[in-house]
């Protein structure tokens, strides 16, 4: 299947693009080939409305804002945060059709980014508790486009056994392939993975652990909310907690936006914050280096052929076990394209 496959994937909350971004005015976007307009109003109102005037389809992201409204570049209609005309300019004193409503979506800010929904979002963005915890900083790290679907970048978040493979010039071993044992459970839209992961902590990793030694462990708690958002809660044996955030946005089948922050309960003195980021960009360069080579659609529906397996899959098959009761509870059947 891929993301495209299944209406229910629009009914989720996803990274749009920084919340400064819009500072500089309105803001075009495309989610899972929707285009839209983003934009903050005067009294700090997010808007995500469909990039086209109804009236004759100029680009809204052209226009500017006035206020409480967006105006239109072309004739100077106007549209406020829900997407209701406010103004018609050559038709003053007279209230706007509804017909000349603009499509609205859903759109609010969270931990410095806008995020957006195509329609009713089926849970709200994950809540961290560091986030709002005065001991903890934020460091924003990576907002960029990776080729590749986005149910493969969700498999990765909880794939302990590549670690030795792609990992092995940072944190992995490729002379001890076996990954630890891993206690997994689920929640409604969702899975939470516990682990005692041994990693090599080579310089890079000595860097943004604080850590001398050549080996160390990560205490590891890992929560999945479908369908690509993932926290990775890592401490170090020194007290240090390397809390990563990572969302996926579909732009398309094999077209993701990848966004990254972390929390860290240490100090700038302790660990630079370009340290924490040069270590995890190496990470995420060697996940992605891989996971564009693989194919955009994942076999989650029960008539699609499964791909080979081993046991250390199981995390992955549990989250792809919830994707497909998330496609069978709420959304409309798809088309079977093996039929
Ligand atoms: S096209 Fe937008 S006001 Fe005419
Ligand atoms: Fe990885």
């Amino acid at each position: 299947m891929k993301v495209g496959d299944s209406p229910v994937f629009r009914r989720f909350w996803y990274v749009a693009m920084p919340e400064a971004k819009l500072a500089e005015g309105p803001q075009p976007f495309s989610l899972l080939g929707e285009e839209m307009v983003l934009w903050r109003d005067a009294e700090g109102r997010f808007s995500a409305l469909k990039d086209e005037c109804p009236h004759r389809s100029a680009r809204l992201s052209l226009g500017e804002v006035l206020g409480t409204t967006i105006r239109c570049p072309y004739h100077g209609w106007e549209f406020d945060a829900g997407g209701t005309c406010a103004l018609i300019p050559q038709r003053p004193g007279v209230t706007p059709p509804a017909s000349a409503a603009v499509k609205r979506y859903f759109a609010q800010a969270r931990y410095g980014y806008v995020w957006v929904a195509l329609e009713e979002p089926l849970m709200d963005i994950p809540r961290l508790p560091e986030a709002e915890d005065p001991s903890f900083r934020l460091i924003h790290c990576f907002h960029e486009p990776w080729d590749m679907s986005l149910f493969r970048l969700a498999d990765n978040f909880f794939d302990l056994a590549h670690v030795a493979f792609v990992h092995r010039d940072t944190q992995g071993d490729i002379t001890k392939p076996v990954p630890p044992p891993e206690e997994v459970e689920e929640f409604d839209f969702g899975i939470v993975s516990r682990s005692v992961v041994p990693v090599a902590n080579r310089e890079v990793g000595k860097g943004y652990t604080n850590i001398q030694a050549d080996e160390t462990v990560r205490h590891r708690i890992a929560t999945w909310w479908a369908p690509c958002t993932r926290k990775l809660h890592i401490t170090f044996p020194n007290g240090i907690q390397h809390v990563i955030f990572t969302a996926g946005t579909p732009l398309a089948d094999k077209r993701i936006l990848f966004t990254q922050f972390c929390l860290r309960n240490d100090t700038e003195e302790q660990v630079p914050a370009a340290k924490a980021i040069a270590h995890d960009r190496k990470v995420t360069l060697e996940d992605k280096h891989i996971l564009e080579s693989t194919r955009a659609d994942v076999p989650i529906m029960p008539w699609e052929t499964p791909e080979a397996g081993m046991p250390a899959d199981r995390a992955n098959n549990l989250m792809r076990k919830k994707l497909r009761q998330i496609v069978e509870t709420y959304g409309p059947p798809i088309a079977r394209a093996a039929e």
